[in-house]
């Protein structure tokens, strides 16, 4: 059993904490009671089945009424109470989100382990069984239905031998896991592993083997009785060494559709990963470059998958890197339902440790795909056991602007930090103020001191935490910053790997070329000599010397902020201990990869700073 203490009250109102109520509409009502308890003004609830997940709030004589489906209106007094807590508008006329599924996906082990989890253990798994403290569960269920997050996906997309038995032998204590969140909107997905039937005495699992799709839907049959709002299965397939529809000569549109049929007929939806390439390559061989897979895999199959299979694409065409354009598959697939994936979790952004906010980072990325071309969304969880949830108390933000964001894709960075800011800590004005500026800024900060203008890949191969520029460049990984004393840098334009090809004009023309590409991923498109004028006149390895420095120095001006603000005692401690550490990590990479690129150039920085060579 967890014994976990219970823990920071994240952006909610620690003192509200409702009781326990069994559907989304009484949890609404009684969020209410307990928030308003005593006020003068206070909402009067009508339930309107035919609204879901929408609401609308009104105002009234002496109060607010607050309309809406089962879920909408738990949402519609999470967000009177957000506006009257952050002192913000109430939002007017009806309010639904963008879009249907807003997914959470937890990479948790059963042995409580959590892959690239930084906050502690699993919040729910422990010893290969689930093991969790209810009252931490519903308070999770709490945090992510007030910012309308929808589905939980419980176990890791790498599913080991127990997570087999989620739909199996273990399947009434997952049916208890959701009922815990059902009251709060929020309905359950598993990652399935494609070889399972084999698993279970079948000699294959060849999707169109009409005996391995018989043995599927008997499976969902069963996990739809003991879970009838269950949301469906996730899956990595053909990927990392995961089996899937490859081994059996068939493709990624026969591999998902058997599964979306078995769930078709409970309206269950099967979300099938398209993280695909090819994880054993030769370093020697320039001509296979790893951004460029996905799209070759899957452009050809639009149109080939069934309307309930939602193909999720990672925003960039790598892995989660710090910065990568956005992924051409999110153009090449119109006649496919595609979902946008994001990664909480921050594995190769400074893993809770660095502060790393993300809303400044997905308005672009979202402007650059289109809103309108997705279906759904979905973020790899960086919640785990730790007393804050997330390790760093300012990674909540990140949980809390995926949930505004999913909801409404137009939202605006600044405002949903500030709008987290003012909930979570309601410091003075100038504070606050130098807070969010800083938060703004965090991304761009960190940028600048690990691999330089999109170059990718220069972290250690462990743990992917700290500097290493020849790290992955031996490697099987397709990870190749491809530096010697002359240039640096992948040429991915048409005369190269072709990669640019792969997006449509606009976005083509402006990356094709390096005088118009964004100079943020100027490494990212193109192989450029060390003496390249950037647009300001200065060359390519004096603008990677000046970040570095910048970079490392703002983490200090960053230290000096956060230790001027009223924190409360246990935040203020843990965020100065991982400002410490952030400011010696920048020191170390700014020394490694200027010493890096001065060895390989020859070049001294301008200004006689110190390089080691
Ligand atoms: C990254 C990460 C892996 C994870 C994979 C995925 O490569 O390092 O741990 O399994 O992404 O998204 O499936």
């Amino acid at each position: 059993m967890n014994t976990a203490p219970l823990c920071h009250p994240a952006w909610l109102s620690a003192e509200a904490l409702p009781a326990p109520a069994s559907t989304p509409a009484a949890n609404a009502q009684a969020e209410a009671d307990a928030f308003f308890r005593g006020a003068q003004r206070r909402p009067s609830l009508t339930l309107d089945a035919s609204l879901g997940e929408g609401y609308r709030i009104d105002p009234t004589p002496d109060g607010w009424s607050v309309t809406g489906g089962e879920a909408g209106l738990l949402y519609g007094v999470h967000a009177l109470i957000r506006a009257l807590r952050s002192k913000s508008d109430i939002p007017g006329g009806l309010q639904k989100p963008r879009y249907p599924l807003r997914m959470l996906n937890c990479w948790d082990n059963m042995d409580g382990t959590i892959e690239r989890g930084y906050a502690g253990r699993s919040l729910w798994f422990e010893g290969g069984e689930f093991s969790y403290d209810p009252e931490r569960i519903r308070r999770l269920g709490r945090m992510l239905a007030s910012v309308g997050i929808n589905v939980l996906c419980v176990n890791n997309v790498n599913v080991h031998a127990a997570a087999r038995e989620l739909i199996g032998s273990r399947l009434p204590e997952l049916a208890a896991f959701a009922d815990l969140l059902r009251p709060f909107a929020v309905r359950l997905m598993v990652s399935i592993d494609f070889s399972m039937p084999m698993q279970e005495g079948l000699p294959t699992a060849d999707p169109l083997n009409p005996a391995v799709a018989a043995w599927w839907a008997e499976r969902v049959k069963t996990v739809y009785e003991a879970i009838p709002d269950f949301a469906g299965f996730l899956v990595k397939a053909d990927s990392e060494h995961r089996p899937g529809p490859n081994t059996y000569g068939r493709t990624h549109a026969e591999g998902a559709n058997m599964l979306a049929r078995a769930l078709a007929p409970c309206s269950g939806v099967l979300v099938w990963r398209a993280f695909v390439y090819n994880c054993m390559q030769d370093w020697r061989d320039a001509s296979i470059d790893r951004p460029c897979a996905a799209y070759n895999v899957y452009q050809p199959l639009d149109g080939q998958f069934d309307p309930n299979v939602i193909l999720q694409v990672k925003y960039g065409p790598y892995d989660f890197q710090p910065e990568e354009p956005v992924s051409p598959l999110f153009f090449a697939m119109p006649r496919t339902r595609v979902a946008l994936e994001v990664q909480l979790a921050q594995e190769y952004t400074g893993q809770q440790i660095d502060i790393f906010a993300m809303p400044p980072v997905w308005r672009p990325m979202i402007d650059d795909i289109g809103a309108e071309r997705l279906a759904a969304v979905a973020a790899v969880s960086n919640l785990g056991r730790d007393a804050n949830w997330t390790g760093h108390p300012f990674a909540q933000l990140n949980l809390y602007a995926f949930g505004r964001f999913a909801w409404s894709p137009d939202a605006e960075p600044e405002r949903v930090i500030r709008e987290w800011a003012r909930l979570t800590y309601a410091l003075p004005a100038r504070q606050e103020d130098a807070l969010v500026r800083l938060l703004m800024e965090s991304h761009a900060v960190y940028r600048r001191y690990t691999s330089p203008l999109g170059l990718c890949w220069m972290v250690s191969p462990n743990h992917h935490y700290g500097p290493s520029p020849y790290g992955y460049e031996f490697m099987a990984w397709g990870t190749y910053n491809r530096a010697n004393r002359y240039a640096v840098g992948i040429d991915r334009t048409a005369g190269g790997t072709g990669y640019v090809t792969q997006y449509p004009e606009a976005l083509r023309r402006r990356y094709e070329r390096p005088e118009t590409c964004p100079e943020e991923l100027l490494l990212f498109f193109h192989r450029l000599p060390y003496g390249w004028r950037m647009r300001d006149g200065r060359t390519l390895i004096q603008r990677i010397y000046d970040d570095h420095f910048l970079g490392a120095e703002e983490t200090e001006a960053m230290r000096r902020t956060l230790e001027e603000l009223d924190f409360p005692a246990e935040d203020r401690q843990v965020i100065l201990e991982r400002m410490d550490r952030q400011v010696e990590d920048a020191r170390e990479w700014r020394d490694v990869v200027n010493t890096f690129f001065f060895r390989f150039s020859g070049e001294p920085d301008a200004d006689g700073r110190k390089i080691y060579p």
